[in-house]
C-alpha cells in the first residue's frame, strides 16, 4: 500500500486489549461463554437482578484498573499523534487503554467502564471503584439508582451520528481486533465501500465474520500486525 491517505477512521474492537490481558467476548473462554449476555448486558437484565450485575461490572472495572495498554494501542496513540491528516479512533471497548497509551481523536460507541450515570438525575461520572445499589449519587444524593456507563444490548450506540459522517468522508477504514458481529459496528466496512472510494483494511487475529468485505486483510497478534501497519502508514 504507497496510496497517501488523507483520512482515517480505525474501528476497534476486544481483540485489540486482548494481549493486555482482558477478555474478550466470543473467542475460547470469552465472556459471553462464562455469562449469560442477556443477563448481563442488557436493561431487562439489569431490572431482573441488578447485583449480579453490578458484580459482572465491578470485576471487569478491578480487572481493567490493574491492566496496561500494549504496543497496539500506543502505535494507534502515535499514528494520531504522527499521521498528516485526520484519524478518528471508534471503539466498542469500554476499556481506557487507548487514552491511556495517548489516543485523544476516541469515541467509545459502547460507552465506559470507568463512568456510571445515574438514572435519576442523568449524570455522567468518572468512576473506578465497586457500584452497588447502596451507593449514592455524587451530583443528586440520591441512592441506588446508579448504573455502568456502559451501552448494553438493545440501547443505542454512542456518537453514532458523528462516526457516520466520519465514515463518509474517510478514505481509510481499519477494522482491528473485532469479530465483526455486532451491528451497527459491523456494518460500518459496507457502509464505506458503498461510495466506493476508501481503501479497507481488516487487521485481527483471524478472519472476522466481515472479512470478505476488506481489501486488505492482515492476521495476527495486535501488538505485531498494529505497529507495523502504522509504520507503513506513516512512511509514505
Ligand atoms: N490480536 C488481534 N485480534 C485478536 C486477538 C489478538 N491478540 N485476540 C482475539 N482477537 C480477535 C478475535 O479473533 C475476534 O475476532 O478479536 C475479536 C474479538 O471478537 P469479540 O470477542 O466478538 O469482541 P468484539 O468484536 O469487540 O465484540 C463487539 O460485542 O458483546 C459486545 O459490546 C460488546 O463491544 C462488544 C461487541
Amino acid at each position: 500500500m504507497t496510496r497517501r491517505f488523507k483520512s482515517i477512521v480505525i474501528l476497534t474492537g476486544a481483540g485489540i486489549s486482548a494481549e493486555s490481558g482482558l477478555g474478550t467476548f466470543r473467542d475460547k473462554d470469552g465472556l459471553w461463554t462464562k455469562y449469560d449476555l442477556n443477563e448481563v448486558a442488557t436493561p431487562e437484565g439489569f431490572a431482573r437482578n441488578p447485583e449480579l450485575v453490578h458484580d459482572f461490572y465491578n470485576a471487569r472495572r478491578r480487572n481493567l484498573v490493574e491492566a496496561s495498554c500494549n504496543a497496539a494501542h500506543v502505535a494507534l496513540a502515535e499514528l494520531e499523534q504522527k499521521f498528516d491528516g485526520d484519524v478518528l479512533l471508534v471503539t466498542q471497548n469500554v476499556d481506557d487503554l487507548h487514552e491511556r497509551a495517548g489516543s485523544a481523536r476516541l469515541m467509545h460507541m459502547h460507552g465506559e467502564l470507568l463512568k456510571i450515570r445515574c438514572e435519576a438525575c442523568g449524570s455522567v461520572l468518572a468512576w473506578r471503584e465497586d457500584l452497588d445499589l447502596a451507593t449514592t449519587c455524587p451530583a443528586c444524593a440520591i441512592t441506588g439508582r446508579l448504573r455502568p456507563h456502559v451501552v448494553w444490548f438493545g440501547e443505542m450506540p454512542l456518537y453514532m451520528e458523528a462516526i457516520y459522517d466520519a465514515l463518509a468522508l474517510c478514505d481509510l477504514f481499519v477494522s482491528i481486533g473485532t469479530s465483526g458481529q455486532v451491528y451497527p459496528a459491523a456494518g460500518f466496512v459496507a457502509d464505506v465501500r458503498r461510495r466506493g472510494l476508501a481503501h479497507t483494511v481488516e487487521l485481527n487475529l483471524d478472519p472476522s465474520d466481515g472479512f470478505s468485505l476488506f481489501a486488505e486483510k492482515i492476521y495476527g497478534p495486535a501488538t505485531q500486525v498494529v505497529p507495523t501497519f502504522v509504520e507503513r502508514l506513516l512512511s509514505v
